[in-house]
């Protein structure tokens, strides 16, 4: 069994205000992108990698792989105008011999191996896709406007990170239709009946956004 990732990081990053994209910006001295890029070549799940890049910036990804060593780096496209159109892109890259295909964010550089291994395990009993969450700590209410109009049940409620892992052929169809509403892959896959299983996320996989997060991820990697 082949497993394919795909490096979503291609975005702006503009709620971060660097003078580049956030796959650039500086985390213990290296690009962002370096962190999680390594973590995928180090992983001894993934057998190849396709990173969807800032328009102008392929050339710089493609060193951040060489500088890496990261020699499972098969293509690096470049990305589209939203993250889904982005993975749809990479996906054209990934052959159809591939039988899962993992899906994760640059913007999420600590990705822990034990959270590769979790989302990928199930994809052997019969799921279509896998996705990490986590607990919500705080009550999460519906709004109009400003107005509060529901109080939805926490308990049945995660928030979910990347890597999600999806059955290839599953993952492609899912893309194929209309990206624009979608902000993870597993969206798109649900929508179309597909089956999703939740596992647990990490909290390491915080997502990169603003400057503090920086700041956070910066100094677990110094721990
Ligand atoms: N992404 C992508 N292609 C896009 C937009 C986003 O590959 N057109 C990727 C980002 O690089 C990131 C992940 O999807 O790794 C999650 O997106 P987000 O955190 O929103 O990053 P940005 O879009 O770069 O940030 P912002 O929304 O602040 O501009
Ligand atoms: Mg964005």
């Amino acid at each position: 069994m082949s497993v394919w990732a795909v490096l979503a990081a291609a975005g702006r990053g503009e709620r971060l205000g660097s003078d580049r994209p956030k796959a650039f910006a500086r985390l213990g001295g290296r690009p962002l992108l370096a962190e999680s890029l390594e973590r995928l070549e180090d992983s001894d799940w993934i057998d190849a990698i396709v990173i969807a890049a800032p328009p102008e910036w392929e050339e710089p990804s493609i060193l951040v792989a060489e500088e890496l060593g990261a020699g499972k780096v098969n293509a690096c496209i470049t990305g589209g105008d939203s993250r889904s159109e982005s993975v749809r892109l990479a996906l054209t890259e990934v052959p159809e011999e591939a039988a899962v295909v993992l899906v994760h964010d640059a913007a999420r550089p600590l990705l822990p191996e034990e959270v590769i291994e979790r989302v990928l395990a199930p994809l052997g009993e019969g799921w279509d896709g896998v996705v990490p969450a986590l607990p919500l700590a705080d009550t999460v209410k519906r709004l109009e406007d400003d107005r509060v109009v529901e109080t939805l049940p926490r308990g049945q409620l995660v928030a979910v990170q990347t890597p999600q892992a999806f059955v290839a052929a599953v993952l492609r169809e899912a893309l194929t239709g209309d990206l624009s509403q979608a902000t993870d892959c597993s969206s798109l896959v649900e929508a179309r009946g597909g089956r999703v299983k939740a596992v647990d996320g990490d909290p390491r996989l915080l997502k990169v956004t603003d400057a503090e997060d920086l700041a956070q991820v910066e100094s677990w990697l110094a721990e």
